[in-house]
């Protein structure tokens, strides 16, 4: 089968489309025909991780860069969301049979930038939303799967104010879909400039582009602030807050932790640092909302696999307006 291996770090350069042995599906897994996978924090990270920065707190730095390789990168083949076909199930899978169009995540495993993966049935997979095509239920997993639970621990209320700080990445657009379309709250984006339109699609009510405005100094407040790539300190956010408001970190350093644990003891304001749990149930309700029409998927380009260098070039460049898709048809909306 055709994938794109990358052997070393550094530049889109890196990513070759060669032949590797096609999977076969152990008892418990599922042999997966990819159709499409989108072009995702996780990969442009992966693909250079020396390089990237880290956000989250230095004592991970060693594992996470051990567990993705020191000097070359041990997982090869990038690629952590997928939709596609079920081709072949193993001995023991009950959930899936052949045919079925399913959405996973595959999380730091990665793999889907190839035309088969194996995913084993109790991973996160389900079957894709009925109404989404491919390269659209391709883009929800990762955003389904930690804006879902990340959003869970700031128990939104309908009616409450919501400001997500990094609103088109792939958590933010969940969270804003989520915040306005699920729970009913008063959402406000942050992004930057050329994706203030697209944040504004998605259901944000306000937005704010963070290169020509300090959210925190416009005197609103927020029963919840969302912090995808936690560029606010507590002491900058706590005037933003009202006074038994929730600042939410995705990302997080060991000052953000040290804020948890004061304002835990000593605040009515908290800070909440979490991991996001990886539960299917995630993509359930991402599912269920998709076909209901409250969350939506926005493809601002598609390539082909040969092209994923050109994506990752694309992406960078930062003029993207949604999602970036690798279909494995070209012609076809896949
Ligand atoms: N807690 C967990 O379990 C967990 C799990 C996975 C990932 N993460 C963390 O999540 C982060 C990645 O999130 P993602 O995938 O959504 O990233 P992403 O797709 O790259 O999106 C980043 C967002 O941040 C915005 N942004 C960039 N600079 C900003 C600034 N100075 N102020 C405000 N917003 C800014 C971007 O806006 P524009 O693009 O419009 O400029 C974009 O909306 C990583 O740091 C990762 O460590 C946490």
């Amino acid at each position: 089968m055709k994938a794109i291996v990358f052997t070393k770090y550094g530049s889109p350069d890196v990513l070759q489309l060669k032949d590797v042995p096609k999977p076969t599906p152990k008892d418990n897994e599922i042999l997966v025909r990819v159709r499409a996978t989108p072009v995702n924090y996780g990969d442009l990270t992966a693909r250079d991780f020396a390089h990237s920065p880290f956000n989250m707190p230095a004592p991970l730095y060693l594992p996470a860069r051990m567990a993705f390789g020191w000097n070359k990168p041990k997982i090869q083949i990038l690629g952590s969301e997928l939709a596609g076909d079920v081709e072949a199930v193993g001995k023991s899978v009950t959930k899936f049979k052949p045919g079925d169009r399913v959405f996973a995540y595959v999380g730091m495993n990665m793999g889907a930038n190839a035309e088969y993966i194996c995913l084993p049935e109790s991973g996160s997979v389900a079957l894709k939303p009925a109404n989404l095509d491919y390269a659209e239920a391709a883009t929800l997993p990762y955003g389904a799967i930690m804006a879902v639970s990340l959003l869970q621990k700031a128990k939104l209320q309908v009616g409450h104010k919501i400001l997500v700080n990094g609103a088109s990445g792939g958590i933010g657009a969940l969270a804003v879909q989520l915040a306005r379309h699920h729970y009913g709250a008063e959402v406000t984006g942050v992004c930057g400039t050329p994706r203030l339109d697209y944040v504004k699609s998605l259901g944000a009510e306000k937005v704010i582009d963070y290169t020509r405005q300090d959210f925190t100094q416009n005197g609103e407040t927020y029963d919840v602030i969302f912090d995808i790539l936690g560029r606010v300190s507590f002491a900058r956010a706590k005037k933003s807050l009202k006074p038994d408001g929730i600042l939410l970190y995705a990302s997080f350093k060991g000052r953000a932790l040290l804020d948890m644990l004061w304002t835990a003891l000593f605040s009515r304001q908290k800070v909440i640092c979490a991991l996001a749990d990886e539960k299917v149930e995630s993509l359930l309700l991402v599912k269920e909302l998709a076909e209901e029409g409250k969350v939506n998927a926005v493809i601002d380009k598609r390539f082909p696999l040969e092209q994923v260098a050109e994506a990752h070039r694309y992406v960078e460049q930062g003029h993207k307006k949604g999602n970036v898709v690798i279909a494995m048809q070209q012609d076809s909306k896949a």
